[in-house]
């Protein structure tokens, strides 16, 4: 087990956005989670990568409690996640956005670059070789001097999933990563999440499309207005009367 998520609620104000969730994803799956809009998708997204505290319950990952950790140290840990809306710098280039995450986990005294001067420059050099890798991974290699503003929005979430592997993480949330993108960038996208999936990474990921999550996961979850009301296999959960009235029956 990679990530156990352990009777999660948040509450905002009097509004109890995330209900008692549970959840558990095995190491090298590939978890889903869907649910109709407002079921609490995003912001258990939150509460698992550390920028929402739960208002209860607890998130372990490899064995380790990391609910009371903020963000950028559990992605230090190795989970990263990407937001529904694209967080990169849409007036940086496609490389210099790769080369922001490594210098703001590095976290060192300001004063660390002075003294080392020659180890940041050999640091860099290796951040930069190790974009430029993952930019030819992902397809992007041609793009990286083009601004993230100039990317087509499939091509700027691919460059957002690039992005979080500058910290190597073992488990990558994704938050509708397939919304708004073409079909050839969709059919892409889920060649590429293969294929990480095969070098070893577990995912968790979130998406309004069925075809795209069922083409993908394992296992499923279901949450509507909080609460987890379905789990299991994509066969499973696709002919689950509960599901197909949620999805179907005028609640979604
Ligand atoms: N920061 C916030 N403050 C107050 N309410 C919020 C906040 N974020 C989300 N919510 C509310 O929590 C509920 C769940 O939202 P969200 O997690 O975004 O759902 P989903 O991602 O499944 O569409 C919604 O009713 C939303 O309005
Ligand atoms: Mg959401």
């Amino acid at each position: 087990m990679l990530l156990n998520v352990n009777r999660v609620s948040k509450i905002f104000g009097g509004l109890i956005a995330v209900n008692d969730v549970s959840l558990k994803v095995q190491t090298n799956s590939i978890t889903g989670l869907i649910g109709p809009n407002g079921a609490g998708k995003s912001t258990l997204f939150n509460c698992i990568a550390g920028y929402y505290p739960a208002t209860n319950g607890d998130v372990y990952f490899k064995e380790e409690k990391i609910s009371h950790l903020p963000a950028n140290k559990i992605a230090t840990l190795g989970l990263a996640r990407t937001f529904q809306t694209s967080q990169g710098f849409a007036q940086m280039t496609v490389m210099e956005n790769m080369m922001v995450i490594p210098k703001g986990q590095r976290g060192e005294h300001p004063w660390w670059g002075l003294i080392n001067g020659k180890k940041v420059k050999e640091q860099e050099e290796e951040h930069r070789n190790n974009a430029l890798k993952l930019l030819e991974e992902f397809g992007l290699l041609e793009r990286k001097n083009d601004l993230i503003a100039n990317l087509s929005a499939g091509e700027a979430r691919i460059a957002e999933i690039a992005r979080q592997f500058m910290l190597n993480p073992e488990v990558l949330l994704l938050d509708e990563p397939a919304a708004g993108i073409n079909p050839t960038l969709q059919n892409q996208l889920v060649k590429i999440l293969l294929k990480l999936r095969a070098q070893g990474l577990t995912l968790l990921i979130v998406d309004h499309n069925l075809g795209f999550i069922s083409s993908l996961c394992d296992y499923i979850y279901v949450l509507n207005l909080g609460q987890n009301i379905a789990e299991g296999t994509p066969q499973e959960i696709f002919k689950n009367p509960k599901v197909i009235e949620v999805y179907l029956g005028g609640t979604a």
